[in-house]
């Protein structure tokens, strides 16, 4: 019988499919997976050429991700392993949380929901947590993917923004389909009223935000990451709050989860959560599904 080796915090849901297509599972710590034909990991298990050993008969490892930074995809490739991922399923679900932290980083919304818990609303003020008016605002989309896409739409359709984009590469066809206009980085950092960043992890894309980018940002900008955390320099990220050179940061991902960088918490310009930008059932549920089934039809074709 064919082993499933399922990452100890998998939906319950991928365990029975799988065992239903009759493979034998696994369910524990992917650090002691072995002897495995195939993997079904989560954004947290590093999936490194030691753990590929272990398992010399390896075929398949199916991410319950979209992103695949977490896999040493040139030791698959050298082990003839295929690597899987769960994109457009949870589309849906992060460009809402990038539409819900660009809404509640302009309007402050984590400060305002502290400041009435901790019995400090007094009343009606007229300059009380004034915050930003979206509409007619530039938002600016580092990486023009189906979640950049998808971003644009809801932030152009439901809050009249206008969109532009920075990507390696310039896809015109994209731009009319997204209703995006292309500028460079440089361009859309000084223009963009806030920064949404939507690249996947790479070597290319690893601090693409840093200390010289931030500083072309407007004091009155936002950024919004709901990518990866390491496409940001996070220290330089905290000095530019502090010091007040950009408005406001509104992170669901960090550099070195779940450690955060020092000073972020101190800061009252930043909302903050904790890498749940997929998660709802709905995305879930289709996301697990979608990594149990890559593994039962690549393993029936190899
Ligand atoms: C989550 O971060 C994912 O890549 O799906």
């Amino acid at each position: 019988m064919r082993k499933v080796f399922v990452s100890k915090q998998a939906p319950q849901k991928a365990v029975q499919l799988l065992q239903s297509a009759g493979f034998e599972v696994e369910v524990g710590d992917m650090k002691n997976a072995k002897n495995a034909d195939a993997l079904f990991s989560l954004v947290i298990d590093r999936i490194d050429a030691k753990l590929m050993e272990a398992s010399p008969q390896l075929k398949v490892v199916s991410n319950m991700a979209v992103g695949l930074d977490n896999i040493d995809q040139e030791a698959a490739k050298q082990r003839s392993v295929v690597v899987k991922n769960t994109p457009d399923v949870l589309t849906e679900s992060v460009a809402e949380h990038a539409a819900l932290l660009i809404l509640g980083i302009a309007r402050k919304i984590s400060q305002a929901d502290v400041f009435v818990r901790k019995g400090k609303f007094r009343g009606w003020e007229p300059n009380l947590f004034l915050g930003t008016e979206l509409k007619g605002k530039t938002l600016g989309l580092v990486g023009h993917g189906r979640i950049g896409c998808r971003t644009a739409k809801i932030m152009q359709k439901g809050f009249g923004m206008r969109v532009i984009y920075y990507d390696a590469v310039r896809d015109q066809a994209r731009e009319e389909q997204c209703g995006i206009t292309y500028a460079s980085l440089e361009q859309l950092l000084k223009e963009a009223d806030v920064v949404s960043l939507h690249v996947p992890l790479l070597p290319s894309t690893e601090h693409l935000i840093g200390e010289k980018e931030l500083r072309l940002m407007k004091p009155t900008s936002y950024i919004v990451n709901t990518a990866r955390g390491p496409v940001i320099d996070e220290k330089a990220l905290v000095k530019a709050l502090q010091e007040k050179r950009i408005a406001g940061a509104a992170l669901d991902v960090f550099e070195e989860e779940p450690k955060l960088v020092s000073g972020l918490t101190k800061l009252e310009n930043v909302l903050l959560t904790p890498h749940i930008a997929s998660a709802t059932n709905e995305a879930r549920e289709r996301m697990a599904v979608l990594a149990a089934q890559n593994i039962i039809k690549e393993m029936s074709i190899l």
